[in-house]
């Protein structure tokens, strides 16, 4: 058993194929939780969830592009019908780039919100409807430390971020009353896939190394270290559990106090 109990809960986590999505589906299931996982990337995705242990059933892998609205539209209508029900739902499907800001076109800059943004709301507000009020619910969002301030050649992501804060407190708001708690967990740099991406854009824009940044990073948090995918898992299962049931329209840093320094 997990640190939290999620016995007879679904949890559908979205970008369940990597990173944080990831980390936060094993801590359900070895909580004890159903994952219905949303992914793009279908074949990584059923071969990690398939890894974990089973919980009486097999953890459920739904294939989707997230750029597209109508798929966006499709994940919870499927979820219901291949799993019966929703108790959790983590929206961590997202994309990121460094871009010089006059080179953002604006295919990149639609791919980040339609992603990060269009996506979360219209699953968000989908699961939210579907899920009973008798039992509550939990919807978890994955924010940025970027999304509390600018960022510097990533106007696209920092904005995106900056909408999930508000798209969650509108959601709190919106649902507290069907016993739905939705809150924002914002990261700070955390070692995860999505940096492969990231680091080639970085590298084009000032010549720098993956290395470099991960040791000023590291520099630049007063723990002495960069984010684990399991760090932000672990909040985001505090957030789902019975101990996180009066925590409503928050946006928490999960960072090791990157965010005081940087
Ligand atoms: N890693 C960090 O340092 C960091 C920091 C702050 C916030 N975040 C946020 O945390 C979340 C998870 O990021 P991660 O670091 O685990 O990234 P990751 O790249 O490891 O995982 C993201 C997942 O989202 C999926 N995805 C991307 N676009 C998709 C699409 N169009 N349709 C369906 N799935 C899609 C990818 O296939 C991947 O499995 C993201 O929202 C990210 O913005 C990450």
């Amino acid at each position: 058993m997990g640190t939290y109990d999620f016995r007879n809960k679904v949890a559908l986590v979205t970008g369940a194929a990597s990173g944080i999505g990831f980390a936060a589906a094993k801590q359900f299931a070895e909580g004890g939780a159903w994952i219905v996982g949303v992914d793009r990337n279908a074949e990584r995705m059923k071969s990690l969830l398939g890894a974990l242990p089973k919980n009486g059933h097999p953890h459920l892998a739904i294939e989707k592009d997230l750029r597209s609205a109508t798929a966006a539209q499709e994940v919870v209508p499927e979820a219901v019908e291949l799993a019966g029900r929703l108790d959790i739902v983590v929206n961590a499907a997202g994309v990121c780039y460094f871009t010089k800001m006059q080179e953002i076109s604006v295919e990149e800059f639609n791919e980040v919100f339609d992603v990060n943004v269009r996506a979360l709301f219209l699953i968000s507000v989908a699961a939210a409807e579907a899920m009973d009020p008798a039992k509550g619910g939990r919807i978890i969002n994955l924010g940025s430390n970027a999304g509390r301030k600018g960022r510097a050649w990533s106007a696209h992501y920092a904005a995106s971020k900056a909408a999930v804060k508000n798209i969650t407190e509108s959601l709190a708001l919106s649902y507290g009353s069907k016993n739905i708690a939705v809150n924002t967990v914002c990261p700070g740099p955390t070692e995860t896939p999505m940096w492969d991406t990231n680091f080639k854009g970085l590298k084009t824009l000032t010549g720098k190394e993956p290395q470099e940044f991960w040791d000023l990073w590291k520099k630049q948090t007063p723990l002495g270290r960069v984010g684990k995918p399991e760090d932000v898992a672990n909040l985001i299962c505090f957030l789902a559990s019975e101990k996180g049931g009066f925590i409503n329209g928050q946006e928490i840093n999960v960072c090791g106090g990157f965010m005081l320094t940087s």
